[in-house]
């Protein structure tokens, strides 16, 4: 799985009893870099875990061809990229199975809850029974392995429907937010927002900003700045290798883009003068460092 990632990723192999191995990004895209995901396969290698990072799909083609090769699952951890796409192509429809979360900042949201999505019917009738403690589909209360309570409320998947029915205003808004924050930021020098790569679709799950060679301490004291004049930000994930309880990991871009990373209000209720004042922000105390 790449480095660069909100924990679940690594959590959810540890769960199973797996060890999460770390590989590095690709700097435009911020999802796992093909060229570096050979180096880290062995005998006991399962599967690739692709994330589609802040709703940038990761190189698919690539990784498939890889997994086929090396005869290896792939899960998609599609949680931040409802929408993304590869040509026509959405993701979480390219691995063996994509997961996708509904927590309430996601692109579309059941307050809670997320969903697996698959083309294989044998593992999609497995899921659906490990999720309603593996009760036995033939005999009531017989149990043939440890299963979870992993159902989703009524209530919950009534207001997911609704959501979806609106996905293509959400996702047309998230990129006119985006593009709200492009124009505005044009002319500030030695910044990056959020990358497309030909051929892609980018969810914009959160807008993204990179500030070229600074580090970690600076991008902190950047967004102290910003929240004293009144603009809330949030770091790029931490790389997961550097968590005390996970292994350690040779990823210098996952730890350079990490460091040079804010999230900015990221929201479809921000306004034109809403941008206004925040790019105004951003302009004001990058240009001051
Ligand atoms: C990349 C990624 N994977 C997994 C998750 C976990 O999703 P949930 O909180 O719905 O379990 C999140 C976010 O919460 C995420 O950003």
């Amino acid at each position: 799985m790449p480095d660069l990632s909100f924990v679940a990723t690594a959590n959810s192999v540890l769960m199973v009893g797996g060890r999460p191995v770390f590989c590095d990004v690709d700097p435009e895209t911020l999802c796992i870099d093909p060229d570096k995901i050979e180096a880290l396969i062995t005998e006991r290698t399962r599967a690739i875990m692709p994330v589609h990072l802040y709703g940038h799909p990761a190189n698919m083609p690539r990784i498939l061809e890889i997994a086929r090769r090396r005869g290896l699952r792939v899960i998609e951890d599609a949680a931040e990229a409802h929408g993304s796409a590869l040509g026509n192509k959405r993701v979480g429809t390219f691995g063996d199975c994509g997961t996708f979360s509904f927590y309430a900042n996601k692109n579309i949201t059941t307050g809670e809850g997320g969903m697996v999505t698959t083309n294989d019917d044998a593992l999609a009738s497995e899921l659906r029974n490990l999720r309603d403690h593996a009760m036995s589909p033939s005999k009531r209360y017989w149990h043939e392995r440890m299963g979870f309570n992993f159902r989703m409320t009524n209530l919950q998947a009534a207001l997911g429907c609704a959501q979806l029915e609106q996905i293509d205003n959400f996702l047309a808004k998230r990129r006119a937010l985006f593009n709200g924050y492009a124009n505005r930021l044009l002319d500030v020098e030695g910044i990056r927002l959020n990358r497309e790569t030909p051929g892609c679709t980018n969810s914009f799950w959160m807008i993204c900003l990179e500030i070229k060679g600074i580090d970690a301490i600076k991008r902190d004291r950047i967004g102290t700045e910003m929240r004293a004049l009144g603009v809330d930000t949030r770091p790029y994930f931490y790389p997961m290798s550097d968590m005390p309880y996970l292994d350690d990991a040779n990823t210098p871009v996952a730890h350079r883009v990490a460091a040079e990373g804010l999230n900015l209000p990221t929201y479809l209720a921000l306004t034109e003068a809403d941008l206004d004042r925040i790019c105004n922000v951003v302009r004001t105390v990058v240009n001051a460092h």
